[in-house]
């Protein structure tokens, strides 16, 4: 975090906490028409992948069994069609997201799906969240949380709205751990990512953005730690492709 309790990162920038929001907003009204085409042009598709295996431990009853997800930061619905694809007729998913731009092509994406009986768009602060305590089965997040700028509110608001015997799953960005593989990510990140970001949605300075957050983000343990705090246990978290994204795993006990 920066230096002063009430400053932050906006990228690379030291930032006030309370002007944080109002700059990620901007970048994801900006670039919500492209984001899903960018998501597979940066990632070369391993999104994809990266997300089954998010899917995979959410792992939604094959029946008719109620289970509820609520996806945070959720964008276009991405993991919510995942899930409810995944599971039984019983399942149905929240995706809540602070970004009304983001939420309206999710919304056209359900409908066109055929799975907008099974999947909500709400607009809610992941910092604040509008629902009950011990509303939901099962909470996830992500690549949307190194974007609220109170990392520690919106973990504790997972877990209130979390059942007893639920569980937390996050999905981010992480720190590359394997040799060789270091210097290459850096080049393709700040080189390349910002380059494909003005080609395709005309915004450099939104994936010049993108990059340097996930320079920023706390490190997998001490995430898991921030993960804890907020009062998950059973932390663990295993990083995928040589460190790229980890997948950070608790339960609300
Ligand atoms: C990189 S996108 C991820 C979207 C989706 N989860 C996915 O994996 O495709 C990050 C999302 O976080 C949302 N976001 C940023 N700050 C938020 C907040 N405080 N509360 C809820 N959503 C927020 C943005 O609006 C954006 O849709």
């Amino acid at each position: 975090m920066a230096g002063s309790p009430d400053e932050t990162h906006f990228g690379f920038e030291s930032v006030p906490l309370g002007e944080k929001q109002a700059r990620v907003d901007e970048v994801f009204h900006s670039v919500a028409r492209r984001y899903d085409l960018m998501n597979d042009l940066m990632s070369g598709g391993l999104h994809r992948a990266w997300k089954d295996a998010l899917v995979t431990a959410v792992n939604p009853p094959k029946g008719d069994a109620p289970f509820k997800l609520l996806d945070l930061a959720g964008g276009t619905g991405d993991i919510a069609f995942r899930v409810v694809k995944a599971g039984g007729a019983g399942t149905t998913a929240t995706v809540c997201d602070i970004n009304a731009d983001m939420l309206t092509v999710g919304a056209e994406r359900a409908i066109a799906r055929g799975l907008d009986d099974r999947v909500t768009f709400e607009e809610g602060n992941a910092e604040e969240l509008p629902y009950p305590d011990r509303s939901f089965d099962c909470v996830t997040i992500a690549f949307g949380i190194r974007n609220v700028p109170r990392i520690a509110r919106a973990l504790a608001e997972a877990h209130r709205v979390l059942r007893l015997g639920g569980r937390f799953l996050c999905l981010e960005f992480s720190s590359v751990d394997v040799p060789g593989l270091e210097a290459l990510y850096e080049l393709y990140s700040f080189k390349l990512i910002p380059a494909i970001g003005q080609a395709v949605t005309g915004d450099r300075a939104a994936y010049q953005y993108l990059v340097e957050s996930i320079r920023k983000f706390p490190k997998p343990k001490a995430f898991a730690a921030m993960m804890e705090e907020a009062g998950f246990r059973r932390v663990s978290f295993t990083p995928m492709t040589g460190g790229v994204v980890a997948l950070h795993s608790g339960w609300k006990l």
